[in-house]
């Protein structure tokens, strides 16, 4: 798959972000993950009373795209009320699989940016790293 639509990744993001479990921060997050084959994952952020067990929206959509075995994407969409930024744990997720993955932070009134994986998280640690021993 080459080009894909913004305005349906983002409202997959908006949709799920309606499911988001935050009774802590009150900070709700919805994520979409476009997958090479066309498919698209969707997550929320998901929240604990043991508050480090929280769960991003990016990383429970990778996470699920990743256990249906979808391994290559080509964007994802992260929806908040004011346009927040992918946090740097979830910046390194999305690194996993790809530098050149799209990222759409949006807000709630539909305005987003686009940026890359590149671009969040420069220089960044990979699989590559390792070869070295
Ligand atoms: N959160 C996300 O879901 N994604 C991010 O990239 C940033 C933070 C969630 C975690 C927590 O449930 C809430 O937002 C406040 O940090």
């Amino acid at each position: 798959m080459k080009g894909f639509d913004p305005a349906v990744l983002i409202e997959a993001a908006r949709a799920a972000r309606e499911q988001a479990y935050a009774p802590y921060s009150r900070y709700r997050v919805g994520a979409a993950v476009l997958g090479k084959s066309g498919a698209i994952y969707t997550g929320c952020n998901v929240e604990n009373a043991v508050y480090p067990l929280g769960l991003c929206a990016e990383r429970v959509a990778i996470a699920k795209a990743v256990s249906e075995g979808e391994r290559e994407f080509v964007a994802l969409a992260v929806v908040t009320e004011n346009g927040g930024t992918p946090c740097g744990a979830c910046r390194q997720t999305l690194r996993e699989f790809g530098e050149e993955i799209v990222v759409l932070i949006a807000d709630t009134s539909g305005t987003y940016r686009e940026t890359t994986v590149a671009d969040l998280l420069p220089d960044s640690f990979s699989a590559e790293d390792l070869g070295g021993g």
